[in-house]
């Protein structure tokens, strides 16, 4: 079965629809409001999950609600969302529940996200900068499944579709990361190359709308 999905991707990025890029250094720049621009981020290895890290850093000035990271499976929304309601309220979604890790941030600064998620405990362990923000609880014993649309710059309400302007992410995104496997947060820091699922050195992408890719500003 993983063969198989390794082999039809090979065909996508060689076909050309899709690319593998080496992001090092790199950025997404998501310039202005809109429905339309998001990159698609395809795993290496489609699986379904029960425990996983998701690691990356943005840069951002809005105030008003927006999507970070968006993955939905055909049969269910929100099966993992990371998305901000209000400055320094990150709610952190999976199965379409929800936890909310409050942080006192510095609106101007990019900000350095991780966080893991086991499901034998439920554990939901909330990294910003580097600095713990404690653990929550949700959805213990759940099974997030593999299927997915993995979104940039847009909250999917559907799989792939249904985006609304007034949330997506208008700013900057960069290193972003996920494992199959719960990685201890204090050791992540700038390690992300370790990343089995999404790889920024070995990104397969897709970008749509307006999207730019640039040297990073930060690091
Ligand atoms: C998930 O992590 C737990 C320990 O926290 C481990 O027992 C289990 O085997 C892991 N599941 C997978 C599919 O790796
Ligand atoms: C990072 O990982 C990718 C994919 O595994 C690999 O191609 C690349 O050489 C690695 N880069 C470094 C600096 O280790």
């Amino acid at each position: 079965m993983e063969k198989l999905t390794v082999g039809l991707l090979l065909l996508s990025v060689l076909s050309g629809s899709m690319s593998q890029t080496d992001m090092k250094g790199k950025a997404f720049i998501f310039p202005e409001e809109s429905s339309t621009a998001y990159v698609s981020l395809i795993p290496k290895v489609s699986k379904s999950l029960q425990n996983f890290t998701l690691c990356l850093k943005a840069f951002t000035d809005l105030s008003r609600p927006y999507s970070i990271f968006s993955y939905n499976t055909r049969t269910k929304d929100n099966e993992i969302l990371l998305f901000v309601e209000t400055i320094g309220e990150y709610m952190f979604y999976v199965g379409n529940s929800g936890v909310i890790f409050k942080a006192p941030t510095n609106h101007f600064d990019p900000v350095h996200i991780c966080v893991s998620w086991e499901s034998d405990s439920g554990m939901a362990e909330f990294w910003l900068n580097g600095k713990p923000l404690g653990r929550k609880g949700l959805k213990k014993g759940y099974t997030v499944g593999g299927d997915a649309k993995i979104i940039l710059g847009q909250e999917q309400d559907s799989y792939g579709g249904s985006f609304d302007a007034k949330q997506s992410f208008v700013g900057e995104m960069w290193d972003v990361s996920l494992w199959d496997h719960v990685v201890p947060l204090e050791k992540v820091s700038d390690n992300c190359n370790s990343s089995n699922l999404i790889n920024w050195q070995a990104l397969i992408h897709e970008e749509n709308g307006y999207v730019v890719t640039k040297p990073k500003l930060w690091t």
